[in-house]
């Protein structure tokens, strides 16, 4: 596990932003995993701008995102569709139809969830999977418990994840309580993982995915059994990091 900390959110944003590119340079039709939340925001717009300065080119990427809200439809301005075309998509040259978020309408989730597996399967797998973390450890939306489901799958958020998301929306009483979300095997398939984190609330699952034990209480900490994991932080999110691996 390569651990960066950055000096800044902007820092962390713009080395996630060079982790992305360097894969796409590499491997002009990659398949690049893609996550929303207020932490990858500001990655996205470097990558806009590396792509406005002809650094990066997206034409022949696929993506495939992580997870989505059920019961939101794509234009619903909470959507994580609504969230990549507006906050990334929009503003780039990759074709909107080699882009793929899990469908929070279908009517059997865990039966689509299946199919879009076989997607990113048939599609070659995914080159580099960029993930953040709940405050409670979770990946993804795979939160904490005794158990943890390896396909995308149909998933209810706990009450510490409706609360933290609740800053996107209106009230609390409007927060999605379930959600489709990729499982810790469709993460862990991911040739290479990013994770990216900022602010003091979630330096202790940092420390707790950097140096803790691995365990379904922090789904994160799977990551560890992963062979090219690129960590990047800033000193806020490393503040409790207690060693560094
Ligand atoms: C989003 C996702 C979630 C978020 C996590 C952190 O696609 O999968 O796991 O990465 O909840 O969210 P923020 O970045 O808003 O703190």
């Amino acid at each position: 596990m390569k651990v960066i900390i950055a000096k800044s959110y902007e820092e962390m944003s713009r080395l996630a932003a060079e982790e992305i590119a360097k894969v796409v340079n590499e491997k002009p039709n990659a398949v690049i995993g893609l996550a929303t939340g207020g932490t990858p925001v500001g990655m996205y717009k470097e990558l806009i701008d590396m792509y406005k300065e002809k650094k990066v080119d997206f034409s022949q990427v696929t993506s495939v995102n992580l997870d989505e809200y059920v019961g939101l439809s794509g234009d619903h301005n909470q959507s994580y569709r609504y969230f990549m075309n507006s906050n990334f998509f929009d503003h780039v040259n990759i074709r909107k139809d080699h882009t793929f978020v899990p469908n929070g309408l279908a009517k059997d989730i865990n039966a689509e969830g299946a199919e879009y597996d076989k997607k990113i399967e048939a599609l070659g797998g995914i080159d580099v999977q960029l993930v953040g973390i709940g405050s409670n450890g979770h990946i993804g939306f795979n939160e904490p418990g005794e158990e943890l489901d390896l396909g995308t799958h149909l998933t209810n958020l706990t009450e510490s994840t409706i609360e933290a998301n609740a800053r996107f929306f209106a009230s609390k009483d409007e927060v999605p309580t379930q959600a489709v979300t990729m499982g810790l095997g469709g993460i862990m398939k991911a040739k290479k993982i990013l994770l990216i984190a900022n602010g003091a609330e979630k330096a202790e699952a940092i420390n707790k995915v950097i140096n803790g034990k691995i365990t379904t209480q922090i789904p994160a900490s799977m990551v560890q059994m992963h062979r090219d994991v690129v960590v990047v932080i800033d000193e806020a999110a490393a503040s409790k990091l207690e060693n560094l691996k």
